[in-house]
């Protein structure tokens, strides 16, 4: 037992804040931050963040491998990140034009991820992803997209998983496949009509939450890239989520498979705000005939953020420091569950990985779980993958499996069959 696992956790600061919310703010927090449908032990609002912990508004403290869903992959707080973005904050962020830190991260993108030749930039992931769609758009003069059944691709109203305040109409070029399976692919291109189809948009690997993950068959890759190619659609790669956690280039650039476009956020900026569509030459004639625009997209800062972010990847080796966090939590889950008789499923790469639970109705089990390690000091989700950063260190993931270890107890204890 570590030292975050102590006695119950107070959350009457954060109770508080969560009744004056409700007052104000529909269900109290809407979104993928909110906590309504996550058990009582997840507080809703938080203090503090440094390295790879967080405290909470009650000052309860928990090793974080939920990595705010992903823009946090140096530690929060990052020293060279900080500086760079403290440094630009001093001369200017929001100016009548961007600074030239902007050209600097352009050709840092340029230089790292194989296919692109150009950048644009932009705010959150949706802004990449829509971007990245009205490109292929205006360049190819088609309608019909292509996109996995179930993959989040963002909250617009193309890609919403959820129909309410959307219409039919905005929905009505989007054809749907299966991960992994390309004959599903030809057949909604069939269906979308061999001569429209301006995109198809894929996953590096397949993260939809509340699925098992499943890693990207590299005949797939290519052979959705020969479709691509076949019938003059652009090839999407919705990197927003795995952007430089796998690879410190493209995700499928050690598959040998270049997408057209891609669609980068969460972790570019280390947790500044920033958004990237990158493309290849074909596709530049479409970006720059597209208005696409926002009072906030220039800032100053989230750029020299993400100049700073993208190089101190390479620098500090902050893959291999999260492939070897991410392998010391899997081995160790292995070990305890098998330990507590407790069944699970761990997939997807280690640094982002997926626990699911065998048999487990209405993620009961995870809940269990994830609300014992919470209780303990770890933040992990029944429902999502989680996510290592660089700043998880071997006694981190020793605190977490503390946590973890007493997340086993719980679901043993709530759902052995005696
Ligand atoms: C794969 C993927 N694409 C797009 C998005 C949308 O990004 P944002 O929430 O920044 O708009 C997300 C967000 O979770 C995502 O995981």
């Amino acid at each position: 037992v570590t030292e975050l696992a102590r006695d119950r956790r107070s959350r009457t600061t954060d109770g508080a804040w969560r009744e004056r919310a409700r007052r104000v703010i529909p269900t109290g927090m809407y979104g993928h931050l909110g906590v309504n449908a996550l058990p009582p032990e997840y507080p809703q609002f938080y203090g503090r963040a440094e390295g790879a912990h967080v405290w909470d508004v009650d000052g309860n403290e928990y090793v974080d491998v939920m990595c705010s869903f992903g823009p946090n992959i140096l530690g929060y707080g990052h020293p060279t990140v900080e500086q760079a973005a403290a440094d630009q904050r001093a001369r200017g962020d929001t100016q009548p034009g961007p600074a030239p830190c902007m050209v600097e991260l352009a050709e840092l993108l340029v230089e790292r991820v194989a296919h692109a030749d150009w950048a644009m930039f932009a705010k959150n992931g949706t802004d990449a992803t829509s971007l990245c769609l009205s490109i292929a758009r205006a360049t190819t003069g088609r309608s019909a997209v292509l996109a996995a059944r179930g993959a989040y691709h963002g909250w617009a109203a193309w890609s919403n998983l959820r129909v309410d305040g959307t219409t039919s109409e905005e929905r009505a070029n989007v054809f749907p496949y299966r991960f992994n399976d390309l004959a599903s692919v030809e057949r909604a291109i069939d269906d979308a009509g061999r001569d429209d189809v301006a995109a198809v948009v894929v996953s590096p690997f397949r993260h939809d939450a509340g699925h098992d993950q499943e890693m990207t068959d590299p005949a797939f890759a290519r052979g959705v890239r020969e479709c691509c190619d076949r019938y003059g659609a652009a090839l999407v790669i919705d990197e927003v989520r795995a952007g430089f956690r796998l690879h410190h280039g493209g995700s499928w650039e050690p598959l040998g498979v270049d997408p057209d476009l891609s669609a980068w956020s969460k972790a570019i900026g280390n947790g500044y705000a920033i958004a990237a569509a990158l493309g290849n030459e074909r596709f530049v004639r479409g970006a720059e005939r597209i208005f696409a625009t926002g009072s906030f997209w220039y800032q100053a800062v989230p750029m020299a953020a993400a100049v700073a972010t993208i190089r101190a990847l390479r620098d500090d080796a902050a893959i291999d420091a999260m492939v070897r966090a991410g392998t010391l939590l899997r081995d160790g889950l292995a070990r305890q569950a098998s330990a507590h008789g407790v069944a699970i499923n761990q997939t997807g790469p280690v640094q982002m990985p997926n626990v699911s639970f065998d048999g487990d109705v209405a993620f009961a089990k995870a809940m269990t779980f994830c609300g014992a390690a919470m209780e303990h000091g770890a933040i992990l989700h029944p429902r999502h993958n989680w996510f290592l950063c660089a700043a998880h260190t071997d006694a981190d993931i020793e605190a977490v499996l503390a946590a973890t270890d007493a997340g086993f107890r719980a679901v043993r204890s709530s759902f052995e069959t005696p």
